[in-house]
């Protein structure tokens, strides 16, 4: 997958680096040398800290970072439970009732929605948990197809959403500043982060992993060495922009123990003149990720395409890639697994599923020692092909969100949503034939 290579406006600028300290000013002098919060901060702003850790937590995982702002975020009335026609409050789901299941399951494309903006196109498809006990995750699917309602903003106070961009393009507005992002891009918007979503280029569609407690981290590379695998270069956080608006109705949407609430108040919340330190949004490409793999036999376990590593959930990816691997099986293998593995395909077609049951905007869920592998037609044509270097996935991008904990699944996921495959089971693995023989 080539590098995505487009123009970028002048307001959508990054800073690169993955957790490294940043510090990003939109009028100069406005960070403070010294003192963090000084008596005065400059241009008469406003300090206000933004902790994505305790305080206590060890340095090499402390994240806190300094706002420099025209008005401090406590200014607004109280927030109140959104009370509105629809089934917003019953799209956000409950992990409470998610059905736990031990088969297999797989779904075709989610439908594209033109009505719903994003905050009312996130449904629960899934997840295991509890916000309030800063445990789980959740599993959602987005499909947006107007903007945001000007002077509208969103946070999740339940934790950090890693957004798999699908289809189109978000434009998203945060208070550390822009980010643009288009398919095989991800986004990462720390929890309590306030950002709105405009849409430039029609619908979107894609996935979301909601983590309750803690952040993403790049796994260790070990013997890989310094580099490889996601760089740490490759990530961008935004540059500081900021609206001077301190005379309009805003209103302020939080999800908050997975339901949302809203808050009224009379400026903008983008109003972040400078900032530094070490919790930020953040988007990654995923064609710049560099493939490990196999120059003799066997494949290493699907580990070595780790993007981002979490106790909870790793976030995995399956680029093009050259395979040359001797006297070996290629695709996947048989496997039953402690993890849960949760696929999605972002576009093309998977190289271990080509029968056309697993599409782009489908997804799988392989939930805790629930067996699968190639499909019995897989299985056949890989036995019985010649070994040569043969690159697979071109113009592909799947990934999955791994994780050690049973992923529960909502109503909406098995009935309401109309795109689960009842016959998955009888598609893939029912007609595989043995082929055993003694006396061979
Ligand atoms: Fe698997």
């Amino acid at each position: 997958m080539p590098v995505t290579k487009f123009s970028t406006p002048e307001k959508h600028m990054y800073l690169n680096g993955f957790q490294s300290y940043h510090e990003s000013e939109a009028v100069p002098n406005t960070l403070p040398v010294g003192a963090n919060s000084p008596q005065r901060p400059a241009h008469g702003l406003f300090a206000e800290k933004l902790s994505g850790t305790s305080f206590i937590a060890p340095r090499c995982e402390n994240l806190q970072t300094w706002l420099y702002r025209i008005l401090p975020s406590a200014a607004h009335l109280p927030f109140e439970k959104i009370n509105e026609d629809g089934d917003v409050q019953a799209n956000l789901g409950d992990l409470a009732k998610v059905n736990q299941l031990p088969r297999q399951l797989r779904w075709d494309p989610f439908d594209l929605d033109d009505s719903a903006d994003w905050v009312r196109s996130l449904k629960l498809l899934g997840g295991v948990g509890n916000p309030a006990m800063k445990s789980g995750l959740g599993i959602f699917i987005f499909a947006a197809g107007t903007s945001m309602p000007d002077k509208l903003a969103f946070y999740s106070a339940d934790g950090d959403f890693l957004i798999v961009l699908q289809h189109g393009v978000m434009d998203i507005q945060t208070e550390l500043g822009h980010i643009l992002a288009r398919p095989n891009e991800i986004v990462v918007i720390p929890r309590g982060i306030r950002y709105r979503v405009t849409l430039p280029a029609g619908p979107i569609r894609g996935y979301i992993l909601e983590l309750f407690d803690g952040h993403f981290k790049l796994p260790e590379l070990g013997p890989i060495g310094s580099n490889g695998l996601a760089n740490a270069r490759d990530f961008q956080a935004p540059v500081a922009a900021f609206d001077e608006d301190t005379s309009s109705a805003w209103t302020i949407n939080c999800k908050y123990n997975n339901t949302l609430f809203s808050a009224e108040q009379n400026h903008t919340p983008f109003d972040v003149v400078g900032w530094h330190g070490l919790y930020y949004p953040y988007k990654y490409d995923l064609g710049r990720f560099n493939v490990i793999g196999s120059t003799s036999f066997d494949h290493p376990d699907p580990s070595i395409y780790t993007v981002l590593s979490h106790p909870v959930a790793d976030f995995v990816i399956f680029p093009p890639r050259w395979l040359v691997q001797e006297d070996t099986f290629r695709p996947p293998w048989y496997h039953r697994n402690t993890m849960s593995e949760f696929m999605g395909l972002i576009m093309g077609e998977y190289d271990a599923k080509t029968g056309g049951g697993f599409r782009a905007a489908g997804a799988s869920l392989h939930n805790v020692m629930s067996a699968h592998g190639p499909d019995a037609d897989a299985h056949a044509k890989a036995s019985a092909a010649d070994l040569h270097p043969v690159k697979v996935g071109e113009g592909s991008m799947a990934f999955m969100f791994e994780s050690p904990l049973m992923i529960g699944v909502t109503d909406w996921a098995l009935e309401t949503c109309h795109k689960l495959q009842h016959k998955y089971n009888e598609a893939s693995w029912v007609p595989i034939k043995p082929a055993f023989q003694r006396s061979v």
